[in-house]
């Protein structure tokens, strides 16, 4: 569903993703971790095709997204979650919905699947004219889901969702994403929450100074040396 092939990028002069593979196959959940500074937005940037890539390959649904483009992604049935949210500030909740339902593509009616939103997050329902901007960061972070999940995607890459969140928004957050999983989204998990993503998570790479490190089954992980002196 997703695959990374050796993939390269650089800013300028400065080397960061160096022959970076990855796969998520249809129906997984993998996690991506890594320290902060690895490189896990570079990749997600890449993933959502608006890196030039010195060397290899991004295929969505089989498809070359350098020659697919961003935009098209949507429609394709790919759901992102961007670091921080980028919710449009001065949109209400509704309309930020609302643009990325018409990029998705999906075939029922809007209004059933801002029900299908409400019925995994019940406040939303009363925010539909609240500006986004004048939400908190933990209802931000759950309009931003729905955003990604609107039009009913079959894969949904997310890059650090939990960032920021109480714990227990944390728990609320990851039950929604589990749900989503268990109801057969593909989901590509980028995460600092080593124990709750790989708690979640069939498999897992781990991200070092723009090179995977580590990867394997999350239970492997959980032991791997490099995993537990970074993290636990
Ligand atoms: N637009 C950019 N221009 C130059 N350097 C960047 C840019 N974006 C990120 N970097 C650098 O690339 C490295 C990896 O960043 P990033 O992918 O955001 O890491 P992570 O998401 O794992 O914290 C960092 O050293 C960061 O400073
Ligand atoms: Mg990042």
């Amino acid at each position: 569903m997703l695959e990374l092939s050796s993939v390269s990028t650089s800013y300028g002069p400065v080397p960061m993703l160096r022959d970076v593979s990855l796969n998520v196959a249809k129906g997984e959940l993998v996690c991506l971790l890594g320290p902060n500074g690895a490189g896990k937005s570079t990749t997600f940037n890449a993933i959502c095709g608006l890196l030039k890539l010195d060397a290899g390959t991004v295929r969505i649904l089989g498809r070359d997204v350098a020659t697919t483009g961003t935009e098209r992604l949507g429609a394709l049935g790919v759901g992102f979650v961007p670091e921080g949210r980028r919710l449009f500030p001065t949109l209400t909740v509704r309309e930020n919905l609302r643009l990325a339902f018409d990029a998705s593509g999906c075939a029922a009616p809007f209004e059933d699947r801002l029900e299908a939103m409400a019925a995994l997050f019940s406040p939303i329902r009363e925010r539909l004219r609240q500006g986004a901007g004048t939400m908190s960061g933990g209802e931000q972070a759950m309009v931003a889901l729905a955003r990604a999940l609107i039009g009913d995607p079959v894969l949904v890459v997310m890059d650090e969702p939990s960032l920021g969140l109480s714990p227990k928004l944390i728990d609320e957050y990851f039950a929604i994403v589990a749900a989503i999983h268990q109801r057969g989204t593909t989901v590509l998990l980028i995460e600092q929450n080593v124990e709750t993503a790989l708690a979640m998570a069939d498999r897992g790479y781990l991200l070092i100074r723009g090179q995977i490190a580590a990867s394997g089954p999350s239970r492997d992980l959980l032991r791997d040396d490099t995993v537990r002196q970074l993290y636990l």
